[in-house]
């Protein structure tokens, strides 16, 4: 998947003579220090941190942005103290720093690694001219359950999607060189299993099987170490019993033996002290033990390290090579990064917050990642000649901190343009736009101002309905329970298709929602997570034809939240269901207990799909898929095959299309998924055109974890599709054979 290669510990990097010289000269003491990252937000000033800093009691700090402050940490830290060992400085830039793109899981419907890694490029760029010299992003925990508040920092639900976006990331935020003053470290978090907490509820339990983690939360994880990512975040929740922070099976059996990272591992915000409340250590003294035996290199923003790890290894209960260990950790990093040369950065070489180049990709990425689920009659896109009025209603219309997101610490929202502005904007004096907000904000149950919102409806030849979240219902502790529209939303929706105009509404959401109650009201549909700055721009575009909707989703929509966990890659069950061995609950009388109809998996009340599945989203074009093909119906082990078919734009307008290749394995040592997304292209296609869309699968690329949690391709029957979403049933079949 990536052309890098795992970089194991180099004995020979001088990197590695300078980290032993270093370490050789340290103080237990100062070893500790640097295994502490100190919280230097507002109420911590340089006077509060310095005694910290000047004894060697700090190896890092999070969550300051300000230059001048920075410069002067590190200042204490060169000049102050005995070994000047300089700062890491860390801080969340998770999806821009001022410049704010899409949140994640908007990047992640983009289906554009270029633009996403462009994104972290840029996010980096300005994040380092404040003196970050660390990122806490990408969160790459694959999320099946958009009940989660923090699937809006995900990729969603696919392993392959994830795994590739992570890599994109990575490389965007660390660029060719991390040395470069416009680099910063990244962090793949949180290892592992996060997103799999139970019900959704943020801080969760998670019960993942060995296999099912191998397969599915762990390789987005791979591909990222192996793309070279500098430092990892341990997870939150509880995994088999053994929390993240002190799961040795995960930070030393998987990741350092298995796959040879040598980079840092931090863990999450005051995880080791709560080591004690998950009830797997009696006291912090312990907590100290198991996080730092399970491997973590840094703690983040606590004291238990500072407070007992040098009596540890004094007790003798722990080695000082332990500790070295984790300290040559830390310090591989502050060289790799170039700090030991140069930790400062010039406050007057600041980027112009929101340069043209970086609102350019934002705006790119923002009309890339909105995704078109409804447009009956060819709803839109609007005619500016053909439309005299438009009504623009709801509470996120005029947001320009909602249409933000999650995550967004040093966001600058004064370059946000909302969608009112930009539609404005665009149609000028040519279409009289009448706006209403209706609703004080989404979980509203004041519906006082429908009447006058239906009168403005009534009063227009069409209206946009901007509704969906603000950002503060989604994101970390932002768990929900109910994921349809919140307040009364629906019933504004209602009230205004009564009007019998053409109605189109746009979501703006940190996660999926359930939309079955509006989706029959509206003549079409635009789903745009939280856009980021330019949100504007990018959806009047689409609006109006300036652009076609490409984005496909990057997630399961559910139809009710009962069906929650619902996504593509399922299993097939020994009793899976079909259109014809199902039953809906209104029809259940008609069908005696002893029929044989609807004994598979369904629920009776929601049927077995979901209201939009994986891959999906419409076009202004009109792609057809026909003749796949493969290149070889058996292949040997280490063959490559191609898997090929034809694509054409049979519509009147030029637009992308994501052509997604989807396989089965169908008999293996265990389980397979009933389908997996193994390849993706976005292609420019134009009205009439026909091109060959041509997917190279090497058989390692078809590995897996099977029984005996060995990596491997197993032999068999393959089917292999292509098409614009994971319900394609354009099919073709190979098999790989041993080799000879
Ligand atoms: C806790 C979050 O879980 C983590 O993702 C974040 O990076 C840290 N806090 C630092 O803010």
């Amino acid at each position: 998947m990536s052309k890098h290669t795992v970089v194991p510990l180099n004995e020979a990097d001088p990197i590695e003579a300078r980290v032993a010289n270093l370490l050789a000269k340290m103080t237990l003491a100062e070893k500790v220090g640097q295994m502490r990252q100190l919280n230097a937000s507002e109420g911590y000033p340089p006077d509060y941190l310095a005694p910290f800093i000047q004894a060697g009691a700090v190896g890092s700090v999070l969550n300051q942005a300000d230059v001048d402050i920075i410069n002067e940490l590190q200042r204490i830290a060169i000049e102050d103290s005995r070994l000047g060992i300089p700062l890491l400085v860390g801080r969340d830039v998770i999806h821009g720093f001022k410049t704010i793109f899409p949140i994640p899981l908007g990047q992640a419907a983009t289906w554009n690694p270029e633009l996403v890694g462009e994104g972290a490029r840029i996010a980096a760029r300005e994040a380092a001219a404040a003196g970050i010299n660390w990122t806490f992003a990408p969160m790459i925990d694959v999320s099946r359950d958009p009940r989660w508040g923090r699937i809006a920092e995900s990729f969603g639900e696919d392993v392959f999607l994830t795994a590739v976006l992570a890599v994109a990331m990575v490389e965007g935020l660390q660029g060719d060189d991390l040395t470069s003053p416009d680099s910063i470290a990244a962090c793949a978090k949180h290892f592992a299993g996060y997103g799999a907490v139970e019900s959704g509820r943020d801080y969760a339990t998670t019960n993942i099987p060995e296999n099912e983690l191998r397969n599915v939360y762990l390789p987005p994880f791979r591909a990222a170490v192996r793309a070279g990512v500098a430092t990892l975040m341990t997870s939150f929740s509880d995994i088999d019993g053994v929390p993240g922070t002190a799961n040795a099976f995960l930070l030393r059996q998987i990741l350092r033996d298995e796959w040879g990272f040598a980079g840092l591992v931090v863990s999450d915000w005051d995880s080791i002290r709560q080591l004690h409340i998950h009830g797997l250590t009696e006291n912090d003294w312990d907590s100290a033990f198991e996080a730092v035996t399970a491997g973590v290199d840094m703690e983040m923003a606590g004291d238990i390290y500072g407070n007992h790890l040098a009596a540890l290894v004094e007790s003798g209960r722990i080695a000082v090579g332990m500790i070295d260990a984790a300290v040559a950790n830390v310090l591989r990093t502050k060289f790799q990064l170039g700090l030991f040369e140069d930790p400062y950065v010039d406050p007057a070489v600041q980027p112009a917050a929101g340069s043209e180049h970086a609102v350019g990709m934002a705006k790119t990425m923002a009309t890339q990642s909105v995704v078109l689920l409804k447009n009956d009659n060819a709803a839109l896109p609007f005619a500016a000649d053909g439309l005299r009025s438009l009504a623009v209603i709801g509470p996120l219309a005029d947001a320009p901190y909602e249409q933000l997101g999650t995550w967004i610490f040093d966001g600058d929202v004064g370059l946000s343009v909302t969608p009112l502005a930009a539609i404005r904007e665009l149609v000028g004096d040519t279409v009289d736009v009448r706006y209403l907000r209706a609703m004080e904000n989404s979980r509203s149950r004041e519906t006082a101002a429908f009447d006058e919102a239906v009168e403005v409806a009534r009063s227009c030849d069409a209206t946009i309905l901007f509704l969906g979240e603000e950002s503060i219902l989604s994101g970390e502790a932002h768990s929900r329970a109910n994921i349809d529209l919140p307040g009364d939303q629906a019933k504004l929706v209602q009230r205004i298709r009564k009007v019998g105009k053409p109605v189109v509404a746009v979501i703006l959401a940190g996660r999926p929602l359930t939309l079955a109650n509006i989706l029959d009201h509206v003549d079409a549909l635009l789903f745009g997570w939280h856009p980021g700055a330019m949100a504007g721009p990018a959806i009047a575009d689409l609006l109006f034809g300036h652009e076609s909707p490409s984005g496909k989703l990057p997630v399961s929509l559910p139809r009710v939240v009962g069906q929650v966990p619902i996504y593509y890659s399922q299993k097939n069950s020994g009793k899976p269901a079909s259109a014809d061995n199902i039953v809906h609950i209104d029809d259940i009388d008609a069908f005696a207990p002893q029929t044989s109809v609807g004994m598979s998996s369904f629920h009776l009340d929601a049927g077995y799909t979901p209201l939009f599945e994986f891959g999906y989203g419409l076009s202004y074009g009109r792609f057809e898929y026909a003749n796949i093909r493969t290149s070889a119906h058996h292949i040997c082990i280490g063959d490559t095959v191609t898997i090929s078919a034809e694509l054409t734009n049979a519509g009147e307008v030029a637009a992308d299309e994501i052509a997604q290749l989807y396989v089965r394995d169908l008999v293996g040592s265990v389980t397979r998924p009933v389908k997996q997304l193994a390849g993706f292209q976005r292609l420019r296609v134009e009205p009439g055109q026909t091109v060959t869309v041509e997917f190279r699968l090497h058989t390692d690329e078809l590995a897996f974890h099977g029984r005996d949690q060995r990596l491997a391709t197993e032999p068999g029957e393959f089917h292999a599709w292509i098409g614009g979403s994971s319900a394609t049933e354009l099919r073709t079949e190979f098999r790989i054979v041993a080799s000879s």
